[in-house]
This record gives structure tokens, sequence and C-alpha cells, in this order.
């Protein structure tokens, strides 16, 4: 592993993505000896003018767990908050850069009296805006000058633009600055430990191996879910949808890992290459298979335009024209202000051909990836009703996390992936090949939206969202279970 100082910086520091996911995840990296203090250095970087400890306040909150805090974590949270030095500036002129470097090259003269390289990580916790003038202004004043090595990276957060040429532009434009190692675009569902496993249990299971594929899957659902509407956000909301929002990048991420061929190795780049190559095998979207909808209540947020059109729920189906995937249904699906807040990956195996238990039987197997909340893996299979009748009854074996790894704590998606910047793995991050092809999928579609060639269909916040698209659900195949219940294990 390198050694030498390493320079963490968050640039707009007292927004909200940094607040409430950045440092709270830099601080549970440092809580594990992952942020050695004597290498370590964090700067917040953003236009207000306030004083380190202005900041160190407005962050702690984020930083104590809700329930109160024993005095060790209080000690944690303070030493963490020493480490973290505030600069302010704008993000086009050169001033602020230069402060910045001059503070962080002060730090890296301190602790490199040990021997060691420089490494300098920038954070971008802004708007996609003003990626191009603060990519311009790190490459100016700002990159690594030891000569000991070191590198400089960039992690940069979606929106990567609202359509295939908007986000060529700003790829074309970072691309100029940085080159492709460098740069880092995270898609927090990367990190999820759900989704990271996903290759471990497609590529080393003997089950599955055989089964995955169009003469055993009848479709696959990718589902989000959340029972909360865009409280506050709604400005930010309006201008990108559900589709920019969720489907194009955490959706679509999750598809390529449960659809792509076996990559040759872990390498990241082989990894990426087997993901592009589904992302281009993906159909045009059929108007026909979409469903649009948009809660009541939403334009009542008054940074919404009162005649928006913006989706905030849809299902969408894709089809990925290979021999593998020929013919199922990748139905996509998300949704604000729903009755449940859910992320899973459902795949319905076709019925049994010749099958005996006909009358008897309840529905068809599923095999279920719960990314969220409590991490769970099941499969839905039929069995012998217990008991003297003979009938068939479906049931599940089921691999709930909560129960079967009792005091391991699952880290957060955020807290994995800046670990892989610093250590450099790109594995779970979009490379830009990937991007491209991911735009090129959704942006005829979300034009048709965006002229209004197709509107949203209202439903009611808290319900299942459009009954349009239960029904093409069922159309695209999918076959619901009557009469199953879950019985959520007891811990
Ligand atoms: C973000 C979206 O990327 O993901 C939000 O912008 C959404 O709208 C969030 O709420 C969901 O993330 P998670 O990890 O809570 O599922």
């Amino acid at each position: 592993l390198e050694t030498g100082t390493l320079s963490i910086v968050v640039l707009g520091a007292s927004g909200d993505l940094a607040k409430k996911k950045t440092f709270p995840a830099l601080f549970h990296l440092y809580k594990q000896g992952l942020l050695p203090s004597d290498e370590v250095h964090i700067f917040g970087y953003a236009r207000t003018k306030i004083s380190d400890d202005e900041l160190r306040n407005r962050l702690r909150s984020y930083l104590v767990p809700e329930k109160g805090a024993s005095p060790n974590q209080l000690n944690d949270v303070s030493k963490f908050l020493q480490l973290i030095k505030y600069v302010s500036g704008s993000y086009d002129s050169e001033d602020g850069f230069r402060l910045l470097d001059k503070e962080i090259s002060e730090h890296e003269y301190l602790k490199n009296s040990k021997e060691g390289s420089s490494r300098r990580l920038f954070y971008l916790a802004l708007p996609p805006s003003v990626y191009p003038s603060v990519c311009k202004m790190i490459k100016t004043c700002c990159m690594n000058k030891s000569e000991l090595g070191g590198w400089t990276r960039v992690v940069v957060e979606k929106p990567f633009g609202r359509d295939l040429q908007s986000a060529e532009e700003l790829s074309t434009q970072i691309g100029e600055l940085f080159e492709e190692p460098q740069i880092y675009r995270i898609d927090h569902y990367l990190g999820k430990e759900l989704v990271q496993n996903m290759l471990v249990l497609r590529f080393a299971n003997r089950f599955f191996l055989p089964l995955w594929n169009r003469d055993n899957i009848d479709n696959v659902q990718i589902v989000f879910r959340e029972d909360f509407g865009t409280e506050g956000r709604g400005g930010y909301f309006d201008q990108y949808g559900i589709i920019r929002d969720i489907i194009q990048n955490h959706l679509l991420q999750v598809l390529c890992l449960i659809a792509m061929e076996k990559p040759i190795s872990l390498k990241p780049e082989h990894i990426r290459d087997e993901k592009v190559k589904v992302l281009e095998s993906v159909l045009p979207i059929r108007d026909d298979e979409v469903v649009l909808g948009q809660y009541e209540g939403y334009r009542d947020d008054p940074t919404v335009p009162d005649q928006s059109n913006t989706p905030t729920f849809a299902t969408a189906i894709l089809r990925i024209h290979n021999e593998r995937w020929e013919g199922v249904p990748f139905i996509m699906k998300a949704g604000k202000a729903l009755n449940s807040r859910k992320a899973e990956i459902r795949v319905q195996f076709k019925d049994v051909p010749g099958d005996i238990f006909r009358s008897k039987k309840q529905g068809r197997n599923e095999f279920v990836i719960r990314l969220q909340p409590f991490e769970a893996i099941y499969m839905k299979l039929t069995v012998k009703q217990p008991g003297l009748e003979m009938s068939a009854v479906q049931s599940e074996l089921d691999l709930s996390y909560g129960q079967r790894y009792q005091g391991i704590t699952i880290p957060e998606a955020y807290e994995r992936l800046i670990l892989d910047t610093i250590r450099g793995d790109q594995q779970h991050f979009v490379r830009r090949d990937e991007l491209k092809a991911s735009w090129k999928i959704f942006t005829p579609l979300l034009h048709k939206i965006d002229r209004g060639e197709l509107n949203p269909i209202p439903y009611k916040a808290g319900s299942r969202g459009p009954a349009e698209a239960d029904e093409l659900l069922e159309k695209a195949g999918y076959v619901q279970t009557h009469g199953y219940i879950w019985i959520p294990p007891t811990l």
C-alpha cells in the first residue's frame, strides 16, 4: 500500500451531500483506523466565509449518533474534526485554489518529514455545472508536485449531464484535464453490500450458472421505491425526474451486474468491459413499454413549476439483444412517494414444464436480492405443505443478513467507495464509455418527456403508483404469487 501524506479535499464542504454523506463516510473510515492521523489531513472548501471551527461545528451533529453518544464516541468525533481545515474561495478563480494548494503543501511539508509521496484526493460534492471550472482550477493550481510520487484524483457525483450530448460535453471537458484513471465517477449503488455481492453470487455458485439465461428466466425486475416525496429537493428534482435521478444510473448499473457475461478476471477494466457490452446490447425503449407517474401534491412544492410534467415514478422495460437474454424483459421500476421503501432485484423463473402439481401450485420460482432495507437474498420455491395432505405451497430459502451475520456492521456505500478511491480501485466506478452507453439508452425517451410528448399519470402519494404500471408488468409476463406471505425472520 502507498504511504506518504494523504490530503482529502471536500469541495462544496457546507452542502448537503458533504454533510450527510461525505464527511460521515470519512469519519467512519477514520474510526476504523483507515485514515491514520499522522498521514491524513482533510480540507473543506466552499464559498462561504467561515472559520475552521464553524465548519467543524456544522459537521458535528452529522457525526454524533442520533441516540446520543458515549464520551468515547464524542472524543472520536472531536479528534476527527481536528483533522479538518477549512479554506474559502470561489469555484472559478485561482485565488482560492492557490490558497488551498498552499495549505495542502504546508501540511505535506510538515508530515513529510517522514519520507513519502503525496496523494491528493478532490471530492466534488458540487453541482455538475461547476465541474469544468473546478477541474480546471485543480489542474492549474493544486496538482501533486512531490518528486517522491503520489497522485491526484478527482471524485465526481451524478448528475453527469442531462442527456447524451450534455454528458459527452462534460466528459470531454473533464477528459481534457484528467486521465481516465484519475477520474472516479461515483454511483453509490455500486457501493451497496448486495450490489457488490452480485458477481460472487453469479459466478461462484454452480446453482446459478446453468440457469442464468433466457431458457430459464422469464423476467427480471429491478425496483426502487421510496415512501417519501422530493422533500425540499423539488427544485433540483424537477430538472431531472426519476429516470435521470435513479433509473439511468443506479438501476442500470444493477442491470449490468445481473446481465453481463463473466469477465475474464476481477480486474476493474475486465469487469467494466463486460458492463459496456451489455449496455450496448440494449434495444431502443418502446413507448408502449413505459409508464410514467407523478404523485399528487408534487407540484405543491413552491420550487416546482405548476405545470411540471416531470415524472416521479417510472416503469420502463429494457430488452437486451444478445444470445443470453433475447426475449427476457428487464423491468426497471422506480418511484417516490410510494407505499414502501425498498430496493430489490427479482428474478422470476419460467413455469415448470409438464407440471403435475398444476392445480395445486401457487407460483413460480423467484430469486430475490433485497438491497435495502434489511439486506436479504431469498429463493421462493414450491414445497409440500407440511402435514397429512399432499399439497404444494410456496415457501422460501432465506438468507437474511441481520440474522445470519449478527454483529457485523455493513459499511455505508460511500465509505467503501471513498476507500476505493484512496486505494486506486476503479471497479465500482463508472467508466466514460459506460456513462455514454447508459445515456444513449435513455436519451430518446427523456427527450420525448421533455418535449411533453409523454406525460405522467397522477397517482396518490403513499400508493403503489399508477395501476397502468402493474398492467404493464403483467403484459411483460410477470406472474404475481397470490396467497404467499413473507414472514420476516426474527432475531
Ligand atoms: C440519490 C437520489 O442518488 O439516491 C435520491 O438522488 C435518492 O433521490 C437516493 O433518494 C437513494 O439512495 P439510497 O441509498 O437511500 O437508496
